[in-house]
């Protein structure tokens, strides 16, 4: 089973990117762990970021191309790229799991984070728990049944 895991603007800071809220390590690090969390749970995964909303878009349709499940993490186009939302809709559309991930918990940060336009075509969000968020997420998706 392949999973795209999808980073939008500003996750290639982490480690960097105000630390307090986002914690200590780096993309590649988290690129690394859950490419060994896709191993243990049996999945192949292939982890990316770009701080562009086309890429991100076209990265959805090669997902549903593909017929790839997603975990994604659309940052800060979590509170208002349709475009994002729209593409984002023809994964579960296409039957494929979509599961929103952050690693802060947006609801208890600024207003302007407390609404999500991914979360409506989304098949599960997991957010709050650092990169343990995307840990979760992947074992959702093996867990789906076949
Ligand atoms: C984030 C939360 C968003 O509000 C923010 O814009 C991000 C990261 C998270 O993972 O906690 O860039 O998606």
């Amino acid at each position: 089973t392949r999973v795209l895991v999808l980073n939008g603007p500003n996750l290639g800071r982490l480690g960097v990117r105000e630390p307090e809220i986002y914690g200590a390590d780096t993309f590649a690090d988290l690129v690394a762990a859950a490419s060994a969390w896709g191993s243990e749970l049996g999945l192949e995964v292939d982890a990316r970021q770009t701080d562009d909303e086309s890429q991100i878009v076209a990265w959805l349709h090669e997902a549903v191309d593909t017929r790839a499940h997603v975990v994604l993490n659309p940052a800060a186009f979590t509170h208002y790229s349709y475009a994002l939302r729209d593409a984002a809709a023809q994964i579960t559309a296409a039957g494929l799991a979509l599961v929103e991930v952050h690693l802060s918990n947006p609801h208890t940060r600024e207003s302007f984070r407390h609404y999500s336009v991914v979360s409506g075509v989304a098949t599960g969000t997991i957010a709050g728990f650092g990169f343990q968020s995307y840990r979760l997420a992947l074992a959702a998706i093996a867990a789906r049944p076949a």
